[in-house]
Formats: C-alpha cells, sequence, structure tokens
C-alpha cells in the first residue's frame, strides 16, 4: 500500500523500542490523540514517507519507493486492550521490504503515522466461553495473542491457553521470558515454543521442528492435556501463510472449520502475506 503522503503525515511518536536482535523490533507508538479503542487481536496501520531513511542492513528495494509516497501497512497489536497511553508492534525486517527497513531506522522520539482506527476480525469475540483456546503461529504471527493474553489472562482463570510458536532460533522466540512467566504464574496457560534451525542453535533444549510437525506428533494435546476436538477447544492461526495451510488442513480432518456463514468457524486465521 503505498499512498500520496500528506505534507506532514506523522502523527504519533515512537516511545520505546526494544530490539529482540537486528531483525526482530518491538515498537511502542503513542498517538499524538486519543488512542482508538480496539480489540485483542485486531491490527493497526504503520506508515512512513518514503523519504524516511533506511537501515543499513536493507537490501536496495525491489521497486524504489517514491518520496513523496506514505508507505502503509498493517501490523497486529502486541499491547493489551487496557493500556490506554501507546500500542505495541511485534515487527520482523524484511530488508528488501518498503516499510520496515524504514521502521527499524526509528529511534526513541522518532515521528511516525499511525492509522486512525484498528480493524480485523481476528479476535475471542466469537468463542465461546467455556471453549479452549489454542494459538498457533509463525515468527511476528504471535503478536495478537501477546494482546490477548495480556488483556484476558488477568481476568479469566477459567479459559485454557496453548500457546504454540514457532521460530527459527530461539532468539527469534520473542516474548518467551514474559509468556513462560506468565506459563508459570498461570495453570490455564501451556506454552510450547518451538525452533526450526536446531543444528545452529545447539544450545536450545526445548522443541525442535515446524508446528505441523509437532500438531502430527501430538505435541500439543500431550503438553497441553486437551484434545484436538473443534466442541472444545478453538484454533488461531497466524503468520506464515504455508504453515496456515498446512495446519488448517490438519484441523479440517479432524472436523475443524474455516468456513464462515451459518456454522460458526471452529479455525481462526491471519494471515501475514
Ligand atoms: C493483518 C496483518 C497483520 C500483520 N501484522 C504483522 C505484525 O504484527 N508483524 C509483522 O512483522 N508483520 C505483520 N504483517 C506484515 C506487514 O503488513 C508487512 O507486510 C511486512 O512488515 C513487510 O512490509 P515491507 O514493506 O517491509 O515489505 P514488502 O515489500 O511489503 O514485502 C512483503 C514480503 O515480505 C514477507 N513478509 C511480510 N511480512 C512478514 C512477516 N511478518 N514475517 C515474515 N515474512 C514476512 C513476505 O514474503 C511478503 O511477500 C501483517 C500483515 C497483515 C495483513
Ligand atoms: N534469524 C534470521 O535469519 C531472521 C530473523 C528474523 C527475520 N528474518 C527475515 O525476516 C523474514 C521472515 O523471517 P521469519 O523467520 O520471521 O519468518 P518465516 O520465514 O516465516 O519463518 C518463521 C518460522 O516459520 C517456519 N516456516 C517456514 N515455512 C513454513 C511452512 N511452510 N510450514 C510451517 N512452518 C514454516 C520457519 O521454519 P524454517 O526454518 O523451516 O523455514 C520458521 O520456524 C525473512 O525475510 C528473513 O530473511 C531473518
Amino acid at each position: 500500500m503505498t499512498f500520496a503522503a500528506a505534507p506532514n503525515p506523522y502523527n504519533a511518536t515512537v516511545i520505546g523500542r526494544e530490539e529482540i536482535n537486528p531483525q526482530l523490533v518491538i515498537l511502542r507508538v503513542r498517538p499524538d490523540a486519543e488512542l482508538f479503542d480496539f480489540k485483542p487481536g485486531q491490527f493497526a496501520v504503520l506508515g512512513l514517507p518514503g523519504t524516511a531513511p533506511r537501515v543499513a542492513e536493507a537490501a536496495s528495494e525491489d521497486v524504489p519507493t517514491e518520496p513523496d509516497k506514505l508507505v502503509r501497512r498493517a501490523y497486529s497489536i502486541a499491547s493489551s486492550s487496557l493500556e490506554r497511553r501507546y500500542v505495541e508492534f511485534y515487527i520482523t525486517l524484511i530488508t528488501s521490504g518498503q516499510l520496515t527497513p524504514r521502521l527499524f531506522a526509528l529511534r526513541h522520539g522518532s515521528r511516525v503515522f499511525l492509522g486512525p482506527k484498528a480493524s480485523g476480525l481476528f479476535t475471542l469475540d466469537q468463542v465461546p466461553p467455556e471453549k479452549a483456546v489454542i494459538l498457533v503461529a509463525t515468527g511476528t504471527g504471535l503478536a495478537p495473542y501477546i494482546s490477548m493474553l495480556r488483556t484476558m489472562l488477568v481476568n479469566d482463570e477459567r479459559r485454557r491457553f496453548v500457546v504454540l510458536h514457532g521460530a527459527r532460533y530461539s532468539w527469534d522466540l520473542g516474548y518467551r521470558g514474559e509468556l513462560e512467566s506468565l506459563a508459570r504464574l498461570r495453570p490455564n496457560l501451556t506454552y510450547i515454543p518451538s525452533i526450526t534451525r536446531a543444528d545452529q542453535d545447539p544450545h536450545f533444549h526445548g522443541r525442535v521442528g515446524r508446528i505441523q510437525a509437532l500438531v502430527e506428533q501430538g505435541v500439543l494435546e500431550k503438553e497441553s492435556g486437551l484434545t484436538l476436538n473443534p466442541a472444545k477447544a478453538e484454533v488461531f492461526l497466524c503468520g506464515n501463510p504455508d504453515m496456515v495451510q498446512a495446519v488448517r488442513m490438519m484441523l479440517e480432518d479432524k472436523g475443524y472449520s474455516a468456513a464462515k456463514g451459518k456454522a460458526a468457524c471452529t479455525i481462526h486465521i491471519e494471515e501475514y502475506w
């Protein structure tokens, strides 16, 4: 998405920047105006003009960005919807991308465009309260779940939550410390991190393998004690579209449905690209 930039498109300030590693960053953005309301799981839009600098690690752009254009992209909100001062985002660097090399160049105090509202149906709204929720992500697909857990886990001690998060290396497992602490404190949360490139990360002693392999091996069920039964647990899938597709097919074999319409869906999907 590229739009003609207003003379001054900036309406928000970066008030927090935590680099998980050089390719992963957590940004906190405070709007000049009052923060929009949002539901955990929704996304907002960040934007920067073509004139904004790109980080040194960036590759040359596939298509050069016109200087007078505002480059805008969707980002899932990771902060709690109860947090009214800022919104938090968890972003991966696409070195050849238009926006992320510019977002990675932002520092504390930098100005940025933040869209005026949040959007998206990837929320817990339609999940009956007695059902468990299985939150499956690769990479930064974890972001909407962080918002859900930060918002709901505090008050919802009954509902079971499971987080299955896949990344290449252990140093790409953002929010791992927070999720491990939450899982220790809250018996209704099970956190299962997994890495896929263990040969280059020999000191990681956790789960290894792609998400669909773990589901196939029954890891989800063994570690959480839940059964993959659409009447008892709904599944959220977010991140890499190939992972989403593969896991969706496995779940459909077990009676799950992503279809909308009259039948309520039991698989909820957010694809990032
Ligand atoms: C609803 C929604 C929510 C999103 N939330 C997030 C989020 O919370 N965090 C985030 O980092 N991105 C998120 N994205 C992706 C984001 O909108 C951009 O596409 C991404 O940041 C790349 O922008 P770019 O201009 O740098 O690269 P572009 O030039 O637009 O390059 C796009 C290419 O980069 C790759 N890619 C894009 N996003 C990712 C990703 N997250 N992980 C791995 N590869 C990717 C794909 O190959 C894609 O074709 C979301 C997308 C959607 C539709
Ligand atoms: N450490 C890094 O090198 C690094 C870190 C962050 C970002 N980046 C850059 O950021 C972009 C995105 O990287 P990312 O690692 O966040 O996202 P990603 O490439 O989507 O990988 C995230 C996780 O999804 C897995 N995955 C990939 N394809 C899959 C499929 N078909 N089914 C199931 N799982 C699948 C990956 O496993 P596999 O390992 O098997 O691919 C990895 O565990 C890339 O452009 C990358 O160059 C690189």
